[in-house]
């Protein structure tokens, strides 16, 4: 059995379909699924998802994109969604340096504020991180405090020492379709690099979608592609990435 750790269910380009989504994913072997918010809203219509079906859990958080009316209200309101059980993570959140994004002092600030409020819900963070890793990595380092619950960096696609950085502070590396594309070399001599044990399995769909599909929409049943080719690049067989990488979910999440 497989467990994709991040997806969107609820992108309206899923509108309508659910159930044939499940299904698919079913026949993959992909049993259980956590759908990620990325705002108050989001977060909201993640966790409605979440208590209709039985095999979907969700994270809730707001990431860099969306901070800018971050503010207690928001905070509060993201608490009291936590107290529900098919809440799993706070998430996803994060730092993207990237052109037209917040100030890096605002994401910085906001990134913190979350991750105390995951300890305070006492549940794990997941990460989203682009173009920020030293920044990322030294905040995380000096707030390790906060990492009580643990967490994963969502769609990692740093360098092995970033990578070495993150599994040290307790935290997964997460894969996704990336790890399958052919110009993607540093995430696969990343992946050749670091324990099995550090690793859990996501889509992030419809985003991301694996070789050979690039251009379809991706689904959580894509997930056994994403497993193939990791047991290729750790030289291992399907069975060892599924089982260990599904039991890391299971360590994390507690699903
Ligand atoms: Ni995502």
């Amino acid at each position: 059995m497989y467990i994709d750790t991040h997806a969107h269910l609820t992108d309206k380009i899923f509108e309508g379909q659910i159930n044939d989504i499940l299904s698919e994913a079913k026949q993959s072997k992909v049993e259980k699924i956590i759908t990620s918010g990325f705002d108050l809203n989001s977060s909201k219509e993640a966790l409605d998802l979440a208590k209709k079906y039985d095999n979907i859990y969700c994270s809730i958080g707001v990431y860099p994109e969306n901070i800018y009316d971050y503010n207690e209200q928001i905070e509060n309101q993201l608490k009291k969604l936590s107290q529900n059980k098919k809440v799993v993570a706070i998430g996803e959140i994060g730092l993207q340096y990237t052109e037209n994004m917040p100030e890096h002092e605002k994401q910085k600030e906001v990134f913190l504020r979350q991750i105390k409020l995951a300890k305070d819900c006492k549940l794990p963070v997941v990460l989203h991180c682009r173009e920020a890793y030293g920044d990322m990595i030294s905040l995380l380092k000096k707030n390790k405090d906060l990492l009580t619950f643990g967490g994963t960096f969502h769609c990692f696609s740093g360098s092995y020492e970033i990578a070495k950085e993150a599994i040290k502070l307790g935290l997964y590396i997460s894969v996704g379709g990336v790890s399958t594309f052919k110009n993607a070399q540093n995430v696969k001599n990343m992946l050749k690099n670091i324990p099995l044990e550090n690793i859990i399995l996501e889509t992030d769909c419809p985003y991301l979608i694996p070789h050979p599909y690039r251009g379809k929409v991706n689904k959580p049943s894509y997930i056994p592609l994403i497993a193939e080719n990791l047991a290729i690049i750790k030289g291992c067989n399907i069975e060892q990435v599924e089982n260990i990488t599904t039991q890391n979910a299971n360590n994390l999440f507690k699903i």
